[in-house]
């Protein structure tokens, strides 16, 4: 007698705390493979990244939401940025598939994966892949979601500037490694989206002394000069241009720093040398394009943890290595999207081996991510928010943020610290010369075929690269034997035999 009724308590009790979680909760076991570098010299590495994907993972479990039923079986293997991400998928694949993989970062070493996944049907989410390339999601890279801007997105800060300010010539210069070639993807992208301008490329590689001579021939008949290369190089660059009085408004000159925003500004220009001055000066006309950072309340527990994280896996030798980077924060978020996109999916009666329904689900929407809101567009990459630093102060050499750009309304908003005079052309003709010769040029929708191509070509690279160690050797062969005056489009020319390969 005295039972009955304290057990209909318990079971409405009982219930009470099901219903919700009855209602909403799916269980699932998902396989996740995440491909990340072993090797800290990369932003992006394992010991950086993983503790942001088992903080999402563990968040979502505790939270009790409509995704705690789902349970993620995390397998992280190593990524070298050349084959080993794609023999590592092609081997666990022989059993069971995974449903879901993170990475790689790398572009080569992503496009060989993605491409592979894309036919498997298998959602890939990445917070690099960010070449231009990739855009193209019609066939090949048809499941790949990025969760970090593309270089596309950050050069539409560069539109949006040249739009405003009216500026009609740019002149890209960028170092080229020849192997990750971050600074190469970088400028492809503004090369891609300012078809409209006036635009002169410049590239030297790595190895090369720096011919700031040769640079700055080029920048006369042009309005601004977009640089991506080391901290060093640009400083050099910049003392040169202010010796020649490049620097007195009649020039605009940026650089893109996009993965180490946080330690970019203050002091960048110091080296502690006799050049001191003559940079602090040179650098007031040296405005950088970097991610615009957001922060929220939830995001201060989220840095607590990483650089406990980070500290435990002793990485805090250097001051930037402890914050939370672009790499980071996505990797975080892309456990989130895909959860969003696999319930939405699993409720309305798809299974989570429908990795095209999935991949539909995660773009075209807007969610809360760790740092903010996290926008993807309808083709799946997403937008990207952008500050623009410039010295307010040349006293003190100080920067400050002047101006960002919002990708997801396309807006260029000006902040306090702006000054017009600042971005103000001075002491131009308004006439500008012809342009040399472009004999030697390739046009614009050449080049974007050869970059799809090299993206495109990558499985045959890393095939070429795999059995023939000498490849470089035998493309800097090649392309000596090419008559082209300039060598400007060196690089351009062996992204050409990379599509070559991939059209045999
Ligand atoms: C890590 O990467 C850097 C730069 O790519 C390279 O110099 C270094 O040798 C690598 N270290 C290991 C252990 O592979
Ligand atoms: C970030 O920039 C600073 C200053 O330019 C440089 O010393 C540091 O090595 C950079 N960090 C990384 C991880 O690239
Ligand atoms: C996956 O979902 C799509 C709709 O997005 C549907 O057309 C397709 O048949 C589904 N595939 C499988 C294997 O269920
Ligand atoms: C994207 O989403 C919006 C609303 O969120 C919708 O109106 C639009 O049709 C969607 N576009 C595509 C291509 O799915
Ligand atoms: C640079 O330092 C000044 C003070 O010296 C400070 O007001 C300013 O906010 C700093 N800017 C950045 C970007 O750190
Ligand atoms: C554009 O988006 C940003 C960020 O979401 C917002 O702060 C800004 O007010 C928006 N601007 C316009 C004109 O809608």
């Amino acid at each position: 007698i005295g039972i009955m009724p304290y057990f209909t308590t318990l079971c409405v009790y009982f219930l009470m705390i099901l219903n919700p979680v009855m209602t909403n909760t799916i269980t699932e076991d998902i396989e996740v493979l995440v491909f990340l570098p072993q090797n800290n010299s990369f932003l992006f590495s394992y010991a950086r990244v993983a503790p942001a994907i088992r903080y999402a993972q563990q968040k979502m479990k505790a939270d009790g939401n409509q995704y705690s039923g789902f349970h993620f079986n995390i397998h992280f293997e190593n990524s070298d940025c050349v084959n080993d991400a794609l023999f590592t998928l092609l081997d666990r694949s022989c059993g069971q598939k995974p449903d879901l993989i993170l990475g790689p970062v790398c572009e080569y070493e992503a496009a060989a994966v993605v491409r592979l996944a894309s036919h498997w049907k298998i959602p890939v989410i990445s917070a690099g892949a960010l070449a231009t390339g990739f855009g193209n999601k019609k066939t090949e890279f048809s499941h790949l979601t990025r969760i970090a801007p593309s270089y596309v997105k950050m050069a539409e800060t560069f539109t949006a500037m040249f739009e405003h300010f009216t500026w009609k010539s740019a002149l890209l210069v960028y170092e080229d490694d020849k192997e990750e070639r971050n600074c190469y993807f970088t400028l492809e992208g503004v090369y891609h989206l300012m078809a409209d301008y006036t635009i002169k490329t410049y590239q030297f590689s790595e190895e090369d002394p720096l011919n700031v001579d040769d640079i700055l021939q080029n920048i006369y008949d042009i309005e601004v000069m977009i640089m991506c290369m080391g901290a060093d190089k640009i400083r050099e660059i910049m003392l040169a241009a202010h010796r020649r009085q490049l620097t007195s408004g009649n020039y605009m000159f940026f650089n893109v720093e996009l993965f180490n925003s946080s330690s970019y500004g203050n002091g960048s220009w110091k080296r502690g040398d006799k050049y001191d001055n003559d940079a602090r000066q040179a650098y007031a006309s040296l405005n950088t394009v970097t991610l615009l950072r957001t922060v929220k309340p939830e995001f201060e527990n989220f840095l607590i943890e990483m650089t406990k994280s980070i500290e435990k896996a002793g990485l805090n030798d250097c001051k930037d290595c402890g914050n939370v980077n672009m790499f980071v924060e996505g990797f975080h978020d892309a456990m989130l999207l895909y959860a969003i996109a696999l319930h939405e999916a699993m409720k309305s009666g798809y299974s989570k081996k429908n990795g095209t329904e999935i991949t539909s689900r995660m773009w075209n929407r807007t969610f809360e991510g760790i740092a903010g809101q996290v926008s993807m567009d309808v083709n799946g990459d997403r937008n990207g928010d952008f500050s623009l630093m410039a010295m307010t102060n040349v006293e003190a050499g100080a920067y400050e943020v002047v101006a960002n750009y919002f990708g997801v309304n396309g807006t260029f908003q000006l902040l306090p610290a702006f000054n017009i005079d600042h971005f103000t052309l001075k002491g131009r003709h308004k006439e500008y010369p012809e342009m040399p010769d472009k004999a030697c040029g390739l046009g614009v929708s050449a080049l974007t075929g050869v970059i799809v191509g090299a993206v495109l070509g990558t499985v045959m690279l890393i095939a070429f690269y795999f059995f023939r160690k000498n490849y470089r050797i035998t493309i800097e062969r090649r392309t000596h034997g090419e008559e082209c005056d300039s060598g400007k489009h060196r690089q351009l020319r062996e992204d050409s035999i990379r599509s070559n390969f991939s059209a045999a």
